[in-house]
């Protein structure tokens, strides 16, 4: 909120680090940045806030008439997004006072401590919290674009640009001000900028330990097909298609991490190259495997995990006439599978009887993306034709509703968010930017309702949805970035969190049961990223403050989606059915809601204190209070929000 509050005092400070001038800036991806717009006010991001990871060094804010413009400097290194350039980061001064004011009263002198930038050696903030610093959720953001720039090297629109902004304060409507030009106008424009916080922001992602790291795996087919996910985990174990002639697929046991033995392992020989392939959510033996045969096989993994070679599968099911794209198990129902293939059906088959169900048309064109809705009714479906579909497969056989989908060829998924309100579709634009699009999944004709520009890149985003906590987590094969937004229901939609980087490009991410998150360390998501070589387990942890509380604000009861609601004979007759829930709660933890509250922290203080430009002193007091309280309005009431904003002591590596 400073940030803000030092720009509407007017205050024009445009400083370029000195030792930085003259060797850097003509190398800066963008010299000089032209604007449309007039600029009514500029101010700095301070140093600490940089993304110094994509080498930004500098950030300067531009106030117009209407928003608020950051425009970010970045310096083109290769390596950019991977390393710590020390070279561009010398250390810089802190934010710890150097003394009291007493002290200088008394004739001390003392210089302000100097901090290093490198992401890893960040100073601990002062314990003590300030009362009107709250963070920028969306400034801060590693590659917010400022319209009609190119400032850096991986563009991204403000993820709310679309959402029509339906927040127009009504307590403000009348006012005018002297250097605000229309009141309801900067507020909305300064709540885009400050957005509404998402209690994510600061999630990290963090590589688990080497001991739980399976490596030393050898010849991994690293080409699957755009529509795999690349490989597939459950609660016990991994299967990864191999490169090697014959479709041969390596399953691996989580209970056994550790280096594989050079010899060669056991293998499923699926007998024909992999399209596709997926463990039964409710049996963490059996896999399916769809073929370049147009043939789905059914495998049996022994209990314990694969002792000998398999080459006779349990269930073959026929019935396409062209190569597989993918297959879905259905979320409820237990031996539900669907698959799309070139032939362009999509088909639903029975696992119990081995039979085919249902063929669904519709599709002109590759079938990038398919999804269950939540509920277990309905299937949705991203099509290269440009559509976007859904389908009731008990009632027709013709989509129930159709909708314009993604204009980019080079693929997409779909996946159901908020309950089953949304279907969130990852694809590309016309120009191969990747973009993420919000529908109303009751009005799909009607086009997306929201969208995010990410960067150009050309693998498909793969979402993971975590429907207890509304957040998505999003990366492609071959991506070192993976992409964190909490999605809501209503405008902005998508709340950027921050990403997390992988060592290396990786070739896959898949997630594991919420079981597996470790509570007392606040994982909301742990997923296995499948590399070169290895498969490492990545937490994503939310930093908290009273860790030692059961945080029971991000863990509501839990769906228990590994075990069936009902038989694939009892859903297909018209059956729905809905999963258990399952409390997280470890028995000797209390929830933070519990936990003895803290006295409140004073929020604001008087606007009057940060403005000095006197036109229409009263006017623009209530315009400031009218904010600042909008502002207080959206902070959680739970002890540790408190906290977040100015402690960031947590997410300190
Ligand atoms: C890897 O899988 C793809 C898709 O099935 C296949 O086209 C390719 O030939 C495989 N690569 C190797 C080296 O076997």
């Amino acid at each position: 909120m400073w940030l803000f509050l030092c720009m509407l005092r007017n205050v024009l400070f445009l400083k370029f680090c000195p030792i930085l001038f003259p060797v850097f800036l003509n190398f800066l991806t963008v010299s000089h940045c032209l604007t449309d717009a007039s600029t009514r006010g500029t101010a700095m991001v301070p140093k600490l806030a940089l993304d110094v990871i994509s080498c930004e060094v500098v950030r300067v804010l531009q106030l117009t008439d209407s928003c608020i413009v950051p425009i970010s400097y970045q310096v083109p290194r290769k390596s950019s997004g991977q390393e710590f350039h020390d070279d561009l980061y010398p250390d810089t001064v802190g934010t710890t006072p150097a003394m009291s004011a007493e002290e200088w009263w008394k004739g001390g002198n003392k210089q302000v401590d100097k901090v290093s930038l490198h992401p890893d050696k960040r100073p601990k903030p002062a314990a003590k919290p300030t009362p009107v610093k709250k963070e920028l959720p969306r400034g801060e953001s590693k590659e917010d674009q400022p319209h009609g720039c190119s400032t850096s090297s991986s563009p991204l629109s403000t993820p709310s640009s679309t959402a029509a902004p339906s927040r127009s304060p009504s307590s403000t409507s009348g006012l005018s001000s002297g250097f605000l030009p229309s009141p309801s106008q900067s507020v909305k424009a300064i709540q885009s900028m400050l957005g509404p916080t998402s209690k994510f922001r600061h999630i990290q992602g963090a590589v688990m330990h080497r001991d739980k790291h399976i490596t030393n795996i050898r010849n991994l087919n690293l080409t699957t097909p755009g529509e795999c996910d690349g490989f597939c985990v459950n609660r016990q174990r991994v299967a990864v298609p191999l490169a090697i002639a014959g479709g041969q697929i390596a399953v691996f046991e989580r209970s056994g991490p550790g280096r594989q033995p050079d010899t060669a392992l056991p293998t499923i020989q699926n007998s024909v190259n992999v399209a596709d392939l997926s463990w039964d959510p409710f049996d963490t033996h059996r896999l399916a495997v769809a073929g370049d045969d147009a043939k789905i096989r059914m495998w049996q993994v022994p209990e314990g995990g694969l002792k000998e070679t398999l080459t006779e599968p349990k269930l073959v099911l026929q019935g396409h006439t062209e190569k597989i794209y993918s297959i879905k198990f259905h979320p409820l129902a237990s031996g539900v599978l669907v698959s799309s293939s070139y032939d362009l059906t999509v088909r639903l088959w029975n696992l119990e009887s081995g039979e085919q169900v249902k063929i669904l048309t519709g599709h002109q064109d590759q079938v990038f993306g398919m999804a269950w809705s939540p509920d277990g009714k309905l299937l949705a479906t991203v099509c290269k034709d440009g559509k976007v579909r859904i389908y009731d497969p008990r009632k027709s056989t013709a989509p129930v509703q159709e909708g314009p989908g993604p204009e980019g060829h080079r693929g997409a998924r779909v996946v159901w968010v908020c309950d089953g309100k949304y279907l969130l579709v990852s694809g590309f634009d016309s120009r191969s930017e990747r973009v993420l699009y919000l529908f109303s999944a009751d009005s799909l004709s009607s086009g997306p309702v929201a969208n995010a520009a990410l960067n150009v890149s050309p693998s498909t985003l793969i979402p993971f949805y975590d429907p207890d906590t509304s957040v998505v987590i999003l990366t492609g094969k071959g991506d070192t970035r993976v992409y964190i937004y909490e999605l809501v229901p209503e405008d902005p939609y998508f709340i950027e969190c921050s990403s997390f980087n992988s060592p290396e490009p990786h070739k896959g991410l898949a997630f594991l049961p919420k079981t597996e998150c470790n509570v007392r360390d606040v994982e909301i998501a742990v997923g296995l990223m499948l590399t070169k070589t290895t498969i490492e387990p990545v937490a994503f942890r939310v930093p908290r403050v009273k860790k030692e509380f059961f945080q029971d604000d991000m863990y509501p009861d839990t769906a228990v989606w590994w075990e069936p609601a009902l038989t694939a004979s009892a859903w297909l007759s018209g059956s729905n059915g809905q999963h258990k829930k399952l409390g997280l709660k470890p028995k000797d933890m209390t929830p933070v809601s519990e936990a003895p509250k803290e006295a409140p922290v004073r929020k604001y203080l008087p606007s009057s204190v940060y403005l000095e430009e006197k036109t229409d002193e009263q006017k623009k007091e209530e315009l400031l209070s009218a904010m600042v309280a909008k502002l207080g309005n959206m902070d959680d009431p739970l002890p540790q929000e408190s906290f977040e904003g100015v402690d960031d002591e947590e997410w300190d590596d």
